[in-house]
């Protein structure tokens, strides 16, 4: 069985997509720890399922690196086969992705190389594109530029704004994730070969 780590910020809907196919006795991965840079409200979900948390507040720290560390030693406590980013809105220090790498993945709302960042829908909407879409990395030490393991494309439709678009990429998202952490939990997808083939550290 796959222990995963998963780490949020917001509301934490594709966090609440895993814990929900987790619950199937068939699906080889269990969520075992959320965490997260402030009081998220998807929390919510890992106490439905009754999984533990833990906040490493942003705010509370003199740099990116100590904030970092803290994390890094409460994810050591549980151990986690992977560790899942699915709406954490913070960088990474480089320490705590080395210490992971391969075995931590991101979901971006956009169809990486395309529109990295915090504004993955907003950007699209504001470059006029016809699709964009989403995708799944591996977490390197750039923004959103990490080998790439699953990606599908979105069409942006006449009218769309930012949550429109938005809402119409989550459900992609959450499906590339559930997924994508069947697949490592069954060893169909090797996450160090793929950033082996692409020249990411292992
Ligand atoms: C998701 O769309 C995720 O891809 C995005 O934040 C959203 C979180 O939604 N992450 C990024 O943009 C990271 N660059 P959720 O909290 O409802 O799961």
């Amino acid at each position: 069985m796959l222990t995963v780590a998963v780490l949020i910020s917001g509301t934490g809907s594709n966090l609440r997509a895993l814990l929900d196919a987790a619950a199937d006795a068939d699906f080889p991965a269990r969520v075992v720890v959320v965490g997260a840079d402030r009081e998220a409200d998807g929390f919510a979900h890992a106490e439905d399922y009754g999984v533990p948390t833990f906040m490493v507040p942003w705010g509370q720290f003199d740099s990116r690196e100590e904030w970092g560390a803290e994390l890094d030693a409460q994810l050591a406590v549980w151990r986690p086969d992977l560790v899942v980013l699915s709406g954490l809105m913070r960088l990474l220090p480089a320490g705590v992705v080395d210490e992971w790498s391969p075995r931590i993945i991101n979901t971006h709302p956009a169809y990486l190389p395309e529109f990295p960042g915090a504004h993955g829908v907003r950007d699209a909407i504001a470059a006029g594109v016809a699709q964009t879409g989403a995708s799944v990395i591996i977490v390197d030490n750039g923004v959103d530029s990490g080998p790439i393991v699953a990606q599908e494309r979105v069409p942006v439709l006449r009218g769309d704004d930012e949550h429109s678009l938005h809402d119409r990429i989550k459900p992609v998202e959450r499906r590339l994730l559930i997924d994508v952490v069947r697949r490592i939990a069954t060893g169909d997808l090797d996450l160090a070969a793929v950033a082996a083939a692409t020249g990411a550290p292992s």
